[in-house]
């Protein structure tokens, strides 16, 4: 079984890598696929993000990492894929996926979305409140994996030079 892991991975985080290990332990081959969400202003660059993302799944043998400025469902359709696997952290979680699911189903018949729940010790992680963290010259190094953390920190030194 093949399966389609989307995100905007802006920037990865531990409970993203978390999710990612637990799914790909349940499939043949694991595509992560770094998307665009239209709704989230973006600090890194595509390039960028793809980069850490990278880096962070280099060890998960049966994972492949890919981006697209297109749709999910087109993704799949391309790829032949027809299972997407996604995180669930609260239920107003829930809410949003599901209205995805339902969308991407819609586009695309037969394309099915599989969630998992977050692990306890990852269910506040989000790309989000990283981004937030770092800015502010907090330490992230509990949330993201260590490349994240250095470019964080670099990205954002100069402020503290200020
Ligand atoms: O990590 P995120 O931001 O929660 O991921 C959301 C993402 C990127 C999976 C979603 O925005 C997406 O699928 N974007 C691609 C464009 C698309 O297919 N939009 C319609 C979704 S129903």
């Amino acid at each position: 079984m093949k399966a389609i892991f989307p995100g905007s991975f802006d920037p990865v985080t531990l409970g993203h890598l978390d999710l990612i290990a637990r799914a790909c332990a349940m499939c043949d081959e694991l595509v992560v696929a770094l998307l665009v969400n239209p709704d989230k202003q973006g600090l890194f660059s595509v390039p960028e993000r793809l980069a850490l993302l990278r880096e962070a799944c280099a060890g998960l043998p049966n994972v492949s990492v890919v981006s697209s400025a297109g749709l999910l469902a087109g993704l799949a359709r391309e790829t032949g894929i027809r299972l997407i696997i996604r995180g669930l952290r609260t239920a107003a979680d829930f809410d949003v996926e599901n209205a995805m699911a339902q969308a991407n189903r819609t586009l695309l018949p037969g394309l099915e979305t599989l969630f998992l729940p977050a692990s306890p010790a990852f269910s506040c992680i989000s790309s989000s409140l990283v981004r937030q963290i770092a800015a502010l010259g907090g330490d992230v190094s509990g949330f993201v994996p260590r490349g994240v953390a250095e470019t964080l920190r670099t990205r954002f030194s100069h402020k503290e030079q200020t």
